[in-house]
């Protein structure tokens, strides 16, 4: 049976699969190189050549970067690991930007503490319902929206300890322990008693609780999708830091992102340079979010929140955005008020800038990687402007945020509240209209850069 067979493997076995998928792409890259050397004579083809070094050197900039695997691989060490011990995320993770890296990591990291392996988690297909008896092969695929060589290496190298498998479509699975187990939440900052501790004996509890179950024998557990709910700011700081990045956009995501970029300079003759992360002067980022816009909470209308963008591009002497919304009419209204505001601004979106084959390219997308090319875009703006009421608006301004910590040009980003009403967080390079007790609470602490 499949489950047996893939205890026999050893947790390198992923590892060893990736070097070996990898190596055709260095060869690839590297014939890629040698048939399109950079510097050519000919004017015409000089442009074009340095389009393609723009986006090359720009995909090879992350926001937080290096990866720094051995505070991943220290948390590890401290686990006592079960390799009989398989979580299986059931409904897979949340088919949203922000929601599924939240899902994701939280997925993860409740592996680690219990130092039990995974099964390669999927996205919730749309209106799929849940069937325990399938593992990952009924939704959308991990590669989809992010990069699963990336995942599978990052995670050989600093969490050697868990296997990761993938299923394949004609692979019998082995029958999960009856239930989906619920992890207890370990938000230490919301109740001190949601410790490590805690969370291991409710899952031992409930793991003892099945007549099924048997420790010396392979145990596939069916675990419930969460988000957020680890302290991740009671973790090590490095720890924090590195862990979200075991998750990175897909390539080919990716580079629309960077073709849009490229093309923003080109068309509006704005200097970015591609190798930096946070670009000064260059562009000002916009993402509008209305939903559960409520009348009498500030900037939570479509017009309240455009407003606040143009003044903000006008005061950092912006005089382009790329906006990005979950609502197409929004953006085309966006835009329309950029173009009638008094002062010389220009919005445009991904839509505005992409060449037809890459707007044919991203029509064939899934709306959730769609907004994963504004995403990237807009993590790499020079100021951004995002809602409240969006986890996306959230994820971008704390990866930026960390990206500031690094560089050692920390402001408190909460210190805002205080100062302009309405503002949830302003850290000089990101700020976040509107307020939700909610979201205020959950995210900050609950989000990994
Ligand atoms: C983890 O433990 C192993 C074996 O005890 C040790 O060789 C390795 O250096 C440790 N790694 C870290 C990062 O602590
Ligand atoms: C779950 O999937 C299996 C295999 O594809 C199928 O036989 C079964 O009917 C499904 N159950 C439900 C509740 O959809
Ligand atoms: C939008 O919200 C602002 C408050 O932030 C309010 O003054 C304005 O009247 C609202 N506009 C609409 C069209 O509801
Ligand atoms: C999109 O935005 C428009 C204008 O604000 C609004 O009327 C419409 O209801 C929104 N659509 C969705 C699906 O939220």
């Amino acid at each position: 049976m499949y489950a047996q067979s893939f205890t026999n493997r050893p947790p390198a076995f992923y590892a060893a699969l990736v070097v070996v998928t990898l190596l055709p792409l260095y060869l690839a890259s590297y014939h890629y190189r040698l048939w399109h050397p950079y510097g050519g004579a000919d004017p015409a083809e000089a442009v074009e050549l340095s389009s393609a070094a723009f986006v090359a050197e720009w995909l090879d900039v992350h926001v937080v970067q290096p990866f720094n695997p051995s505070t991943i691989a220290t948390y590890c060490n401290r686990t006592e690991w079960h390799p009989n011990l398989v979580f299986n995320l059931v409904d897979g993770a949340e088919d949203g930007l922000a929601d599924a890296r939240g899902s994701l990591l939280d997925f993860l990291f409740y592996a680690i503490e219990a130092g039990a392996s995974i099964v390669l988690p999927g996205f919730a297909a749309n209106g799929a319902g849940r069937n325990a008896s399938r593992i990952a092969v009924d939704k959308m695929p991990f590669g989809m929206l992010f990069d699963e060589a990336w995942l599978l290496s990052s995670m050989a190298e600093a969490c050697p300890q868990m296997a990761i498998y993938k299923p394949e479509r004609d692979h019998k699975t082995a029958d999960a322990l009856p239930g989906t187990y619920v992890p207890k939440s370990r938000r230490v900052d919301m109740d001190s008693g949601k410790t490590k501790k805690a969370y291991l004996e409710h899952l031992d509890a409930w793991l003892k609780e099945k007549p099924d179950f048997k420790p010396d024998r392979l145990t596939l557990v069916n675990v419930e999708r969460t988000s957020w709910q680890v302290d991740t700011r009671n973790l090590p700081q490095v720890f924090r830091r590195s862990f979200g990045q075991v998750l990175r956009t897909a390539d080919d995501i990716r580079r629309l992102a960077a073709v849009a970029v490229q093309e923003l300079t080109r068309k509006f003759t704005t200097h970015i340079d591609s190798s930096s992360v946070v670009p000064r002067n260059a562009f000002y980022g916009a993402y509008v979010d209305t939903r559960g816009s409520v009348a009498s909470e500030p900037y939570s209308n479509f017009s309240a929140q455009t407003d606040a963008h143009l003044e903000q591009a006008i005061m950092h002497k912006l005089k382009v955005i790329y906006v990005a919304s979950d609502n197409a009419t929004e953006t085309a209204l966006f835009r329309t008020a950029a173009a009638r505001y008094p002062l010389p601004i220009i919005a445009v979106s991904k839509l505005d800038l992409l060449p037809v084959a890459e707007v044919a390219a991203l029509k064939e997308l899934t709306p959730t990687q769609q907004v994963l090319v504004d995403f990237e875009v807009l993590k790499r703006c020079s100021i951004f402007g995002g809602s409240v009421k969006s986890s996306a608006s959230y994820n971008i301004a704390l990866t930026r945020n960390q990206w500031l910590a690094d560089q050692g040009r920390m402001n408190d980003p909460w210190f805002v509240v205080h100062k302009d009403v309405g503002v949830a967080f302003d850290d000089g390079i990101s700020r976040i209209v509107g307020r939700d007790g909610v979201y205020e609470l959950q995210m900050p602490r609950g989000m990994w850069p």
